[in-house]
């Protein structure tokens, strides 16, 4: 994956998975050393369809998908989980993850009702760990399965 140091972030938006976009999202590649970090988007979208608390979403910049992420929020519960973020490999490095967890947390905060979001990942993703350490969350104990568990208080 190569960096591209000092480029500004790129405008994002968040669209639902659908009809119109799901073949783009089914389409997105991860470079292979990548894989072993995040679920593919076929099994996150299967898995949307059975659990209805999850809330995918297509990562859209200039009017082209360029990743996937997935969270829930359920309403009798104060925490949300973002627990899946990839963005395709020929568009790392320009913003467009830091981009997509800005919007994602945004629209998580105007539910109203969430106080935090986690967020998870392998001990051995530094990008996932610098991108989320960013944005403020804190990580605490590694979880069951020896992953990152990672925290961020909402303000407000
Ligand atoms: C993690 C991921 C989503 C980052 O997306 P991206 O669009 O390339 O990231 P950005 O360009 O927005 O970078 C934002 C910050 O993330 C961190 N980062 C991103 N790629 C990095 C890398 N290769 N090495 C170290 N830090 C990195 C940096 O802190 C960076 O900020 P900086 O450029 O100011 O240093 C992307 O690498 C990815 O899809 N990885 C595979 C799947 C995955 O690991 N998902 C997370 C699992 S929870």
């Amino acid at each position: 994956m190569t960096r591209a140091a000092g480029m500004s972030d790129q405008p994002v938006a968040l669209e639902p998975v659908g009809k119109g976009n799901r073949a783009a999202v089914l389409a997105l590649e991860l470079a292979p050393e990548q894989q072993g970090f995040v679920a593919s988007n076929t099994d996150s979208l299967a898995e949307a369809r059975r659990d209805g608390e999850a809330i995918p979403r297509a990562v859209v910049a200039a009017g082209r998908v360029v990743g996937f992420l997935m969270y829930s929020a359920p309403d009798d519960d104060d925490e949300a989980i973002i627990y899946r973020l990839m963005i395709d490999r020929r568009e790392q490095g320009k913003g467009l993850g830091r981009a997509a967890i800005a919007k994602a947390l945004e629209e998580i905060a105007r539910l109203g009702h969430v106080r935090r979001v986690s967020i998870c990942y392998e001990l051995e993703n530094e990008a996932a760990r610098r991108l989320y350490a960013g944005f403020g969350f804190v990580e605490q104990e590694p979880d069951e399965d020896g992953e990152m568990i990672a925290v961020l208080e909402l303000g407000g």
